[in-house]
């Protein structure tokens, strides 16, 4: 895994709404951001499509999982409650994401997260770009039962000491 020089700075960028993280067994295991998209061209192709203003836009941001925990519906679980957020505040949910990322992709599409198009940056190596993706407007997240419901420098968690909500009986998935 490559991390960051600056962690906290890259994690607690000016544009950032609100970050919630998973635990499992009291370990951090993985972090989403709601972030405010900066203006530009996915700024504007997300608005386009929403047929919203670009400041009613929010996105999910800074999705990652522990790769040791990866593939236990902790990804889902931290999506569903970003979106939830999105979706609470009134705001149009959008997101970006690498080519490369498949599985991040596989995810957000087995989400009901559409894609829009596709920009190409100058830090990107050719051929690969960045895919622009709309979010539906109504979700089954819930808020987790045993969420703290007090932030942790800006973080909150999706889960506290608990299984992944999917595999809990009785829960959403
Ligand atoms: C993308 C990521 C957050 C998914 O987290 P996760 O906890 O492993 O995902 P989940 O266990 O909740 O799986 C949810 C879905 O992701 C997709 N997925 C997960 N692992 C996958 C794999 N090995 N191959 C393909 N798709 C996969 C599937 O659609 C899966 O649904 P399914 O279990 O019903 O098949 C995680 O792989 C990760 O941190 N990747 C690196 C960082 C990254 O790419 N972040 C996104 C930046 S935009």
């Amino acid at each position: 895994m490559v991390w960051p020089d600056d962690p906290k700075a890259w994690l607690t960028a000016g544009t950032q709404i609100c970050a919630f993280v998973a635990e499992l067994d009291g370990v951090i295991c993985g972090h989403v951001a709601v972030t405010r998209p900066k203006e530009g061209v996915a700024a504007r192709a997300w608005a386009a499509e929403l047929g919203a203003a670009v400041g009613d836009l929010l996105c999910v941001s800074l999705l990652f999982v522990d790769p040791q925990a990866q593939g236990c519906g902790v990804g889902r679980r931290l999506l569903d409650v970003a979106q939830a957020e999105i979706l609470d505040r009134r705001a149009a949910p959008a997101l970006e994401v690498v080519s490369l990322n498949t599985r991040a992709i596989s995810l957000y599409e087995a989400q009901g997260w559409r894609r829009i198009g596709s920009v190409g940056y100058s830090w990107l190596p050719e051929p690969e770009r960045s895919f622009l993706y709309v979010g539906p407007i109504s979700t089954s997240a819930r808020r987790p039962v045993n969420s703290r419901q007090q932030p942790a420098e800006g973080h909150r968690p999706a889960s506290t000491g608990q299984p992944p909500m999917r595999d809990r009986p009785g829960m959403p998935g």
